[in-house]
């Protein structure tokens, strides 16, 4: 009896079929590692979420090296610390101890933010710094006038957005690691001998200054504008009379603007009456923008200046 047989014929591959699967593959190729790329740009501009968070392993900061995070912060009696990922508590409790101000450390594990609760007490200091068994991620960033960060790249770009969105003049430093597209405001390397990681035996320190959101029309007496372009603490924009406008860049340095254009520097400082009411008063101005002085510019609520 003949069996049938049922088992699929070895077909050549032909010429045209093979190039066709080749081309889908690559155009599969492309497209995965485009998405990629779209992803990790709109997450490196703060546009979308970080799908896959990686972990923050448990690696203590230096005693020199706490120490100088401090000092670079400038902190002092009248800051409230928050240690995002505190480990074994040192950041907190030499906030307290060295610069008597108070603090907060939140610690996703149970028996380091025990160890920290021990350390706290053994310094002396367990009235000012406290000590949270928390997600970093769910934590209220708002009351800290100071933030310390020894966690990943992925991370602190994850905290971007909240981090721009904290009061202005709140400052932040990390310890190694940056946050993208936002340039620190200082670095200092120190040495740091007891590291445990790296081979060079150094660290890199990063202070940010909250900036002040100033972008937009400004508008001031007799035809006085600035028109202010923002990209996290850089400015760029147009200001002057409204014949008679000159380009300029800038700097936000909390809630204090800094503007320059060939031979003219001006200094103002905000002061946010309610959402609606921001005013940049003109502190120091010098040049040919010497007249602007003491002068209040006012956010316009539409596109141009109203005489
Ligand atoms: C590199 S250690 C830094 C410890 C300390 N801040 C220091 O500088 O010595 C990072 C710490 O973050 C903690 N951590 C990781 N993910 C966290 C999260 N989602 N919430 C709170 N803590 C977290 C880790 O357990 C670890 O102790």
């Amino acid at each position: 009896m003949n069996v049938p047989d049922t088992r699929r014929p070895h077909r050549a591959v032909r010429p045209v079929a093979w190039f066709a699967a080749c081309r889908a593959l690559t155009a599969l190729i492309c497209t995965a590692a485009g998405t990629a790329v779209f992803w990790a740009s709109a997450f490196a501009q703060g546009l979308a979420p970080m799908p896959v968070m990686e972990e923050v392993p448990f690696i203590t900061t230096p005693d020199n090296v706490t120490v100088s995070m401090l000092e670079l912060a400038g902190v002092n009696s009248q800051d409230f610390v928050l240690d995002l990922g505190s480990g074994d508590g040192r950041i907190v409790i030499t906030a307290a101890r060295r610069f008597g101000a108070r603090g907060l450390g939140v610690e996703i594990v149970p028996e380091l933010v025990e160890r920290s609760r021990r350390n706290a007490q053994a310094a002396g200091v367990a009235d000012k710094a406290e000590f949270r068994e928390q997600d970093l991620f769910k934590t209220d960033l708002t009351a800290a006038s100071v933030i310390t960060m020894y966690l990943l790249p992925a991370v602190n770009l994850q905290l971007r957005p909240a981090l721009l969105g904290l009061t202005p003049g709140t400052r932040l430093v990390s310890h190694d690691w940056d946050m993208g597209q936002w340039t620190p405001d200082r670095t200092w390397t120190v040495e740091a001998p007891a590291k445990y990681i790296g081979r060079e035996k150094l660290s890199q320190l990063h202070l940010w200054v909250v900036p002040a959101p100033v972008a937009g029309l400004w508008c001031g007496p007799a035809g006085l504008q600035w028109q202010l372009g923002q990209e996290f603490q850089m400015l760029r924009g147009q200001a002057g009379r409204t014949a008679d406008l000159s380009l300029l860049l800038g700097r936000v340095d909390g809630n204090t603007l800094h503007l320059w254009a060939p031979g003219a520097y001006a200094r103002a400082e905000r002061h946010q009456q309610g959402a609606q009411a921001d005013v940049l008063r003109v502190m120091e101005a010098s040049g040919p923008w010497t007249s602007w002085r003491g002068q209040a510019l006012r956010k316009a609520a539409a596109d141009q200046c109203t005489p």
